[in-house]
């Protein structure tokens, strides 16, 4: 890696960084505080078995140390996210059938070498805090009331991962992926643009437009993948415990927003 080149304009941000320009065709993702280098270390890890796989996402490049902290270095790829086009108020259902489809289409691959989803899960349920132990129990009997599968997943799929390239739909940040069931990710996606804070953050009108993206993305996803939504809806408790467990490890006010609904999820299994 050339040493001289330099951190150049913020182009996007996220929970866990800011992203800068790096170089001409190169972004670096510089980690904010909260991130430890078991999470980095991590991503990298991901990043390296993804580069191997002809998944057409960004490389990851390379590593660098900015500020004592390990940076990650990735191709750069033209275009905005897809959410930015809500947040200046412009859907349409294409989008959302779009975005849909290429959540379907990965779900058809498998990479094995991936981290199990489903000890994952279990892991989340089983540190959680602040929950009765007859809650915990029943969250990891639902857990195994699912098959585990071995499907490529994800893990935070949504609108502020996915950079539209020439209206080609690019998914990146797949340091939460895994080889697992589908459902859980589909879930995860639902959940997340169903937040409060989305409302709270971005105001009544934008939040209607990301429930109507996020309804035609379900409906789509269940026609396509034949799963129902009912089926979907069920594995809100366990989603749920997963988000939980991360706002309990970062303590702002979103977080703080979301904490009863998540909690609802989980009494009212
Ligand atoms: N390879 C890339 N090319 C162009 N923009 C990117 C790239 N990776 C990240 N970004 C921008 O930076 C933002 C944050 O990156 P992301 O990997 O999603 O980090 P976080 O884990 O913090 O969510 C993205 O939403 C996007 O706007
Ligand atoms: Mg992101």
């Amino acid at each position: 890696m050339n040493m001289d080149i330099i951190i150049g304009k913020e182009i996007g941000s996220g929970g866990t960084s800011n992203v800068y320009e790096y170089g001409d065709n190169a972004v670096i993702k510089v980690y904010k505080p909260h991130v430890s280098d078991g999470v980095i270390n991590n991503e990298k890890y991901i990043g390296e078995l993804l580069n191997k796989t002809t998944l057409d996402i960004p490389d990851l490049i390379g590593s660098i140390d900015v500020n004592g902290k390990k940076a990650l270095i990735y191709e750069r790829i033209e275009g905005k996210v897809i959410a930015e086009s809500l947040l200046n108020g412009w859907y349409e259902t294409e989008i959302g059938y779009k975005y849909a489809k290429l959540h379907f289409d990965i779900h058809q691959k498998s990479i094995i070498e991936l981290p199990s989803q489903y000890d994952f899960l279990k892991n989340r349920i089983l540190q959680l805090e602040n929950i009765a132990e007859e809650e915990r129990e029943s969250l990891l009997g639902l857990l195994d009331s699912f098959p585990k599968d071995n499907k490529l997943c994800h893990g935070d799929y949504q609108p502020f991962n996915i950079i539209n390239s020439y209206e080609k739909f690019v998914v990146i940040d797949w340091n939460g992926a895994c080889s697992g069931n589908p459902i859980f990710d589909v879930a995860w996606s639902y959940m997340t643009l169903n937040s409060p804070v989305v409302s709270h953050v971005l105001g009544e009108k934008v939040a209607e437009l990301f429930t109507n993206f996020n309804n035609d993305y379900i409906n789509k996803y269940c026609a396509l993948s034949e799963i129902s939504k009912d089926l979907i809806l069920m594995c809100m408790p366990i989603v749920a415990a997963r988000r939980l467990y991360d706002n309990n490890q970062n303590d702002n006010e979103h977080t703080r927003i979301e904490r009863e609904w998540l909690y609802n999820y989980i009494q009212n299994m």
